[in-house]
């Protein structure tokens, strides 16, 4: 297939690095593909970023047959711009499409357009260390007419969003609530396909949440309401007993790309990891033993977010002094010195644009 390059004739101004925040600033171009049974996916194109329109009919709308991903680029010290795992991201993409009946994508093909489409705005990735490019690929059902059924045709787009660093002061650990009541997702439902009703479904317990001072909620599983999935749009992940240890993939949380790196580069340093399931019960006897030393999240907005507490029923538990232990310390300057280009890439894991 080719991809047909249409360019903006009225760039944007850029925002100040240090204005950008996350996802309100879109760079000049999108990439946009379709979809009809005939043709497959075809006219694969670059044009100027804006709105399209679509019949109020639009499956989308009303039974939310979508997915999409998210995936960062990171200018390096020598001015080169990679992009962080994307084959993973376009597989996990095309895995959460095949959950909800979406024709697959090309994967080959849509990161060399990729690759196109961030050399077009490649005056959008930011310079300042800690800002990035933020990707999102996006897959909607675009038939015009009601019925619930897979639709016909599809729009695949993508759409570039400067962002700011997640933690221009340094570290800022995070206050998460248990949720005992509400429920994400359970297995062999839609918990490990990154698709919209996963993230209305924890609209109502973060909005809670927040009200209450905290930052996200950490999901229980919905059927014991005993064992931990994974917080907000975060995997989670615990030392207890100088073990890693995060709850294993058996299909109600997200195979987060941050969570697989993070395993990755705590094997290799000789840490003991385990997935395996966890339940708030031994989390609880876990602090009182004094064995539980730190928690964090791994998720591509922020990295690595260090927890300071974690509240359940009427339990708090304070980790680690509220203070960002030296494992979570460490995996964050690992991944990001990766990600800048600043240790060697030994995993293969960044793509650089220009090749
Ligand atoms: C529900 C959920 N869990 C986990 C993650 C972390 O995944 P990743 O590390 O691939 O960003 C995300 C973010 O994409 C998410 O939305």
């Amino acid at each position: 297939m080719s991809l047909h390059i249409l360019r903006t004739t009225t760039p944007k101004r850029r925002v100040p690095d240090d204005q950008l925040g996350f996802g309100h600033v879109f760079t000049d171009h999108m990439l946009l593909m379709d979809y009809a049974p005939d043709v497959g996916w075809h006219d694969a194109r670059i044009e100027p970023y804006g709105p399209f329109a679509l019949e109020p009919s639009t499956i989308v709308f009303h039974y939310g047959q979508a997915v999409f991903d998210g995936l960062k680029a990171f200018r390096t010290a020598s001015g080169d711009v990679r992009l962080f795992r994307p084959q993973r991201h376009l597989r996990r993409l095309n895995t959460s499409a095949a959950r909800v009946c979406i024709p697959p994508i090309d994967e080959t093909f849509t990161l060399q357009a990729l690759k196109e489409l961030v050399r077009l705005d490649a005056d959008w990735v930011p310079r300042t260390p800690g800002c990035s490019l933020y990707m999102r690929p996006t897959l909607i059902a675009t038939d015009p007419a009601l019925g619930v059924h897979p639709s016909r045709t599809y729009r695949f787009f993508v759409i570039v969003s400067p962002v700011g660093a997640y933690y221009p002061e340094g570290f800022k650990p995070i206050k998460i609530l248990v949720e005992d009541r509400h429920v994400r997702a359970v297995s062999g439902g839609l918990g490990a396909a990154k698709t919209p009703a996963n993230y209305a479904a924890s609209l109502l317990a973060a909005e809670e949440a927040q009200a209450k001072g905290f930052t996200q909620v950490l999901w229980l599983d919905g059927i014991a309401h005993r064992y931990i999935e994974e917080v907000g749009s975060m995997n989670i992940f615990f030392v207890i007993d100088d073990e890693l240890v995060t709850p294993p993939l058996e299909g109600s949380i997200l195979d987060g790309v941050t969570r697989d790196s993070v395993i990755a580069l705590a094997q290799n340093w000789g840490l003991r990891v385990a997935e395996r399931r966890i339940g708030i019960d031994d989390i609880l006897a876990a602090h009182g033993a004094g064995k539980l030393t730190e928690v964090f999240g791994t998720g591509t907005a922020a990295v690595i977010s260090p927890v300071c507490e974690l509240y359940y029923k009427a339990h708090t538990i304070v980790i680690n002094n509220r203070k960002v232990g030296p494992v979570t310390q460490k995996i964050y300057e690992a991944l990001t010195s990766i990600q800048q280009g600043l240790t060697p890439d030994l995993y293969g894991w960044m793509v650089s644009v220009l090749g």
